[in-house]
């Protein structure tokens, strides 16, 4: 254990601009973060050439990552496309066998979730609340034309795998379609490493 535990606060969050008030660390992240993880990664290319602009922005709450506290933060997806796939966040697995909470603030949004070997998705609309249960990586995509906000709670000892993602995917892209959007299972799925790493992240204990 690092540190005394927060004190009792109470924080301001605001679904219409995703501030978090008081706030902590705020990360940005550019589509020039993001290479790799698009499919088309000429129409990402020209992108960052046309303005890098930021996709995702996360205020964090002044709550520490560490054990025993509950860390809460926004997270705002800007609405846009790379190609035909919709603006998304890095996507991570939990190193820890931890779950987590997200609860829509504003806009439209898919949670796409994926163990190493099955892919599920839940719609997160404002007043909706998706579970991320343990060993189950997750992305969130802004499906809607509008930024796409939600309220992420989760244990401080969960930490944060983006390379898992980045080297064994999601299973699924989310794509535009003639009804809005879809999500397009990938075929072929991930090797037995990484399915062996999320099988490892269901046991407890
Ligand atoms: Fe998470």
């Amino acid at each position: 254990m690092s540190g005394d535990l927060v004190r009792p606060f109470a924080a301001g969050i605001d679904g219409a601009s995703g501030g978090v008030d008081p706030a902590g660390v705020v990360s940005e992240r550019r589509l020039s973060d993001l290479r790799g993880l698009f499919r088309d990664a000429a129409a990402l290319e020209r992108a960052v050439g046309e303005g890098d602009e930021v996709v995702y922005r996360v205020v964090a709450a002044p709550v520490p990552e560490v054990e025993g506290e509950v860390p809460f933060s926004v997270t705002t997806i800007e609405a846009g496309r790379v190609g035909d796939e919709f603006y998304m966040t890095r996507g991570h697995a939990h190193p820890e066998p931890q779950g987590e909470v997200y609860f829509g603030l504003s806009g439209r949004g898919v949670l796409l979730m994926y163990d190493g070997e099955e892919v599920r998705w839940v719609e997160i609309r404002p007043g909706v609340a998706g579970y991320i249960p343990p060993g189950w990586a997750h992305r969130t995509a802004n499906v809607g034309g509008e930024p796409f906000r939600f309220l992420a709670v989760y244990p401080g000892s969960a930490g944060h795998d983006y390379a898992i993602v980045a080297e064994g995917g999601m299973g699924a892209r989310v794509v535009r379609s003639a009804a809005g959007y879809e999500v397009v299972e990938e075929p072929g799925g991930a090797g037995p490493a990484v399915r062996e790493y999320y099988r490892r992240r269901k046991k407890r204990g």
